[in-house]
């Protein structure tokens, strides 16, 4: 018997969207009891690594329809636009609460909040504190979070499990990294706001939490993964580490340039597979098209080779030491801290690096998924607002706009139960929890390492499905991954003890990177088209007749995912060409 706590709603995930849905909780109905589990010290989630900031309409002359369209074309009109419209009204409130709650946006001289230029955005508004956004923003809802008794924290938590129990969603059972003991935690409602994937790949700016935890579990218990063929390269990652160089710098003014110091994207106004950025967006086009273009540099022989990796040149001197120590202070720490270039002297080397998952676990537009009692937020949601190609600092405030709707759900829907789940039937459901964990223990002689199926993972995910795929390059992605998952089970726990066993932790969160990148291979093989940031060498059209539609990944304990499709919802934009920087054809 497994000890069970009992909760009204568990969270699991303390980032951005999990904090900001245990307040919205909070403020609902503060007699419900909240258990907030995250695997790490909420401070540590890896919203405090966002940099550039968060998009809503500020100014007078920007609007809800134009942040309405840069996002649906950005996303090259894979978004759910009735999704869409809500997060464009939401988005100018959400950030207005969190100044209220004390978020320290930059300002302008005469005191209104400063806004920023992002890629594919026609008008400014992206608000931001200088290029330490995602670290203000966590701060604020943590402490926000504090005011709340009924917000109980289970810091270091490791979530294994879904707790099923007829049809619903009733508890989470998950490891006290403390102790090692798995303890069950009872609950009238759930909600998962774990954060993407990234780390499924080798080279991302994404901290090594981002293992997809969440999104396996609700997919092992039968929730769809969405449009998970769709990762996002940000153009703009430090050779070595991956540490993201915020898009805020290339908002600011920084341009990048190639080994011959010529200013590429130029060149990339027209071309295949479809149109390109046009010259006035440059820069400041959508990340999936810059990306691509560093690609089409790098063939054509005109990139930077490095010990890491070809790059480029991002140049911010032109800006001056004044500017670049007040807006991008962090920028020029990073810069100098892990390749060694003072910004204000010299050009940071550069190159597209594993950002975003715009796929994710299935959801409709209150947050809730397929599973009864079941709600998630944030990077492991797929709404979608985001589509084939997420807009730049859309993403902390869709954390803040879903995050609040996951939590008004979840809390209606704890509110709307009289009783939670027998005790015995958690203990039953907590079943394959301890089978999972107790194999991990039990396995001798296996000879795998988690480590080395972790980097085979990585390096056949960048080398099937990177920035560009083709049939082949999936196919042998999806060999490899299968042969991955079988040996899954020899691997062998080099540490046996209980005791913040981050042997086992890794283990288990291999188990789940396994799973998510199975769904994103085979979701890129069946997609036989060129959307946003799925590209094929061998489809490199767009096909809306066949695929205005996203994928649906159904998981399956023996094999490779089932996937099927669903509309897009379409309400006032119709597909069409994506054009930047006002060249309209
Ligand atoms: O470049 C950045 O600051 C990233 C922002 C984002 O992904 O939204």
């Amino acid at each position: 018997m497994m000890d069970i706590i009992t909760t009204d709603i568990v969270i699991v995930g303390a980032g951005g969207a999990g904090l900001r849905a245990a307040i919205a909780v909070a403020e609902e109905n503060p007699d419900l009891k909240v258990a907030l589990l995250s695997k790490v010290y909420p401070m540590r989630s890896h919203t405090v690594a966002a940099e550039g900031g968060a998009a809503g309409v500020a100014k007078d002359e920007d609007s809800l329809d134009n942040h309405f369209n840069d996002t649906v074309t950005g996303g090259d009109w894979l978004c759910d636009q009735d999704a869409v419209d809500l997060f464009v009204r939401e988005a100018p409130r959400e950030l207005t609460q969190m100044e209220h709650w004390g978020c320290p946006w930059s300002r302008e001289a005469d005191g209104k909040v400063a806004v920023r230029p992002f890629g594919g955005m026609k008008v400014e508004r992206t608000w931001y504190a200088a290029d330490k956004t995602g670290f203000h923003m966590l701060h604020t809802l943590f402490q926000t979070s504090l005011k709340y008794p009924s917000i109980e924290r289970y810091d270091e938590f490791y979530s294994t499990d879904l707790l099923v129990v007829d049809g619903r969603c009733s508890g989470v059972a998950a490891i006290e990294m403390r102790s090692g003991q798995l303890r069950l935690f009872r609950a009238k409602s759930v909600i998962i706001a774990t954060g993407g994937a990234g780390r499924v790949f080798p080279f991302t700016t994404n901290g090594a939490i981002k293992t997809g935890d969440g999104m396996a579990m609700a997919y092992r218990a039968g929730v769809a993964l969405k449009d998970m063929e769709f990762v996002q390269y940000h153009p703009t990652g430090l050779p070595g580490t991956g540490i993201l160089i915020t898009e805020g710098s290339r908002g600011e003014g920084g341009i990048l340039v190639n080994k011959d110091d010529y200013r590429y994207l130029q060149d990339y106004d027209l071309g295949p597979p479809d149109p390109w950025p046009r010259k006035k967006a440059m820069e400041l086009g959508p990340r999936d098209r810059l990306s691509q273009a560093f690609w089409h540099e790098q063939q054509r022989g005109r990139t930077i080779s490095t010990p890491h990796g070809d790059v480029v040149h991002l140049d911010l001197r032109h800006l001056g030491e004044k500017k670049i120590d007040e807006r991008l202070p962090m920028v020029r720490d990073l810069a100098i801290s892990y390749v060694g270039v003072d910004p204000v002297h010299a050009p940071i080397p550069v190159r597209p690096v594993v950002h975003y998952t715009m796929g994710g676990i299935d959801t409709d537009i209150d947050a809730k998924t397929a599973l009864d009692s079941l709600f998630t937020a944030g990077e492991c949601a797929c709404v979608s607002i985001n589509g084939a190609n997420r807009l730049g600092s859309n993403s902390l405030t869709e954390l803040l706009v879903f995050g609040a709707r996951a939590g008004l759900g979840a809390a209606k829907s704890a509110m709307a139960q009289n009783a939670h789940a027998e005790e015995s039937a958690i203990q039953e459901a907590a079943t394959m929890a301890r089978d999972r964990v107790g194999r991990l223990f039990q396995s001798v002689g296996g000879g795998e390492s988690v480590s080395g199926l972790r980097r085979e993972m990585n390096m056949t995910m960048e080398a099937g499905a990177g920035i560009y795929r083709t049939d082949e390059s999936l196919r042998q992605s999806c060999t490899v991954m299968n042969d991955i998952r079988a040996r899954y089970a020899n691997i062998e726990l080099e540490d046996k003890s209980n005791v913040y066993n981050t042997d086992l932790i890794q283990a288990l969160e291999l188990g789940a990177m396994i799973d998510v990148a199975g769904a994103m291979i085979v979701s890129a093989q069946e997609r036989k088209e060129s959307r946003g940031s799925h590209q094929r060498l061998d489809f490199t059209e767009r096909d809306d007749e066949r695929y205005l539609k996203h994928s649906l990944a159904h998981y399956q304990a023996d094999g490779d995912p089932d996937i099927n499709y669903r509309d897009v919802v379409i309400t006032r934009s119709q597909p069409g060409e994506r054009v930047y920087g006002g060249e309209q054809k």
